[in-house]
């Protein structure tokens, strides 16, 4: 039975932030979403967020989740004291075993922590790494076999142990009963004052109990963020990750280094991205579909062969076979275009559908609008569609052409295969195979000129 201790009760001073720490985020979710999602890989019966500063903050965003406690730590004396404030709400068996992670290091792998995990109902273990710079790191002292002996803060380190360059990531897993013994034992005689969790490791040795380490497979797992910078720093691991698990799965990339994934993107073969592009929430991307640069895709679903042109911006929009959309279009929620649509530049949609191979090429807003196939809608046609309370329908049908710069005055319908004249402002149903137009008579000014300069 496993239980998972969260800390976050730090204060993140360094970020200079109105929002607590964890709440901040690394591509677009915030730090203590990660770390509760990778847990909820490892079906946890209890998980318990010790929570500081900010800690309604926090509660309030992640309060609803099942078997999700939070303690509040206050005053903050250590990441010892922060653990036994987290002990009343663990789930005791004889199995049981505890997992300490950081709401500050995001993105640390399941795959890691199973690893971890493996030997916890027996043994003490510590996910442990080996850099190059250790400073500020607890150090793992080993003894002349490579046991561990104890984990020694860089604030109180000899000079010897300051030149060990293993380091504690500060996630550790061992028996619950046991991390609850060690814990009522520690103290705070040590250069901060504070009660060290990582105390427990020497109580364990001196009992004779098995201490061990793993390691995780990538650096950026137990990158922590304590700035801004080391933030951005992690977020460019992360994306460059991102990249890599999207070019193994068939995906070009113009340049993984200018790609960036908030959320989740499912990808067909032979998918082209261009740089500068943003995804978020959840995009699904069909075989052969081309991507330009600088697009921006949110909760949307594009279909094969599609074309995505420069600077487009789609946001819960469906796109069908082998459309093609932009250079700057802007398809809003409720936009669905089926096979063979285009739609131009500066055409913006929003909750409409486009039927087979219907066309709104340049300068367009449609809006609550049922198009079509194979209608054609010219430069400048705006539908009507809000009369300053409510919001009213325009429906277009099959094989209809609008003739450029119409105003479709909603509620109003354009009838199978009728043609509207450019420049109308059409107010009344147009009936099927006709043109309807409504102008103005053009008349020419005889005897007028043009003012001259005054002299
Ligand atoms: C801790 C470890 C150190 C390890 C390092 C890895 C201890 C004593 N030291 O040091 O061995 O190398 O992490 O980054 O454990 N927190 C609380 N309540 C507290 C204190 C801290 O919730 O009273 C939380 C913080 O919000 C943070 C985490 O615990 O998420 C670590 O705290 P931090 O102060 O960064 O620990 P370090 O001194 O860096
Ligand atoms: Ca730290």
């Amino acid at each position: 039975m496993l239980n998972v201790v969260i800390l976050a009760a730090g204060k993140g001073t360094r970020m200079q932030s109105n929002l607590p720490k964890v709440m901040h985020s690394i591509a677009g979710k915030p730090m203590l979403e990660h770390v509760l999602q990778t847990v909820s890989l490892l079906e946890p019966a209890a998980i318990v967020v010790v929570t500081g500063h900010g800690a309604s903050q926090v509660q309030k965003n992640f309060g609803s989740l099942p078997s999700l406690t939070f303690v509040t730590q206050s005053p903050q004396l250590g990441t010892g004291h922060a653990v036994q404030q987290a002990l009343p709400m663990l789930k005791q068996a004889d199995d049981s075993v505890t997992l300490v992670l950081y709401g500050d290091v995001p993105l640390v792998q399941a795959s890691t922590l199973r690893l971890l995990l493996n030997d916890a109902s027996k043994k003490l273990c510590l996910l442990t790494e080996t850099l190059s710079d250790p400073t500020g790191y607890g150090r793992i002292v080993r003894d002349d076999k490579g046991n561990v002996r104890a984990i020694v803060e860089h604030k109180d380190a000899s000079p010897d142990q300051l030149a060990i360059r293993e380091v504690n990531t500060g996630i550790i897993a061992g028996p619950t009963s046991c991390m609850q013994r060690w814990l009522g034992k520690i103290d705070n005689s040590n250069a901060q004052n504070e009660y060290y969790l990582t105390d427990i490791v020497g109580l364990a040795v001196s009992e004779g109990f098995a201490v061990t380490t793993a390691q995780p497979s990538h650096a950026w797992e137990t990158m922590g963020v304590n700035t801004r910078a080391q933030q951005a720093r992690l977020e460019r691991a992360w994306q460059a990750e991102l990249a890599a698990r999207l070019m193994d799965k068939g995906v070009t990339l113009a340049d993984p280094a200018r790609f960036d994934l908030r959320g989740n993107l499912d990808v067909g073969r032979d998918v082209f991205i261009d740089v500068g592009c943003v995804f978020e929430g959840n995009v699904q991307i069909g075989d052969g579909v081309y991507i330009g640069p600088g697009c921006i895709i949110k909760n949307s679903s594009i279909s094969d062969g599609a074309t995505i042109e420069a600077f487009s911006h789609i946001d819960d929009a469906v796109i069908g076979l082998g459309a093609n959309v932009g250079p700057y279009a802007r398809l809003r929620p409720g936009t669905n275009l089926a096979s063979n649509t285009r739609i131009g530049n500066f055409v913006e949609i929003k909750n409409s559908v486009f039927g087979e191979s219907s066309k709104a090429n340049h300068l367009s807003y449609v809006g609550d609008a049922v198009i079509g196939n194979n209608v054609n809608i010219g430069a400048g046609t705006i539908t009507c569609n809000y009369d300053g309370t409510n919001k009213h329908k325009t429906v277009i049908e099959d094989d209809a052409f609008i003739g450029s710069d119409t105003q479709l005055v909603a509620p109003v319908t354009v009838q199978k295969g009728a043609t509207i004249g450019a420049g109308t402002t059409l107010t009344q149903d147009a009936p099927e195979g006709r043109l309807t137009l409504s102008r103005v008579q053009q008349k020419t000014v005889f005897g007028w000129t043009r003012p001259r300069p005054k002299s």
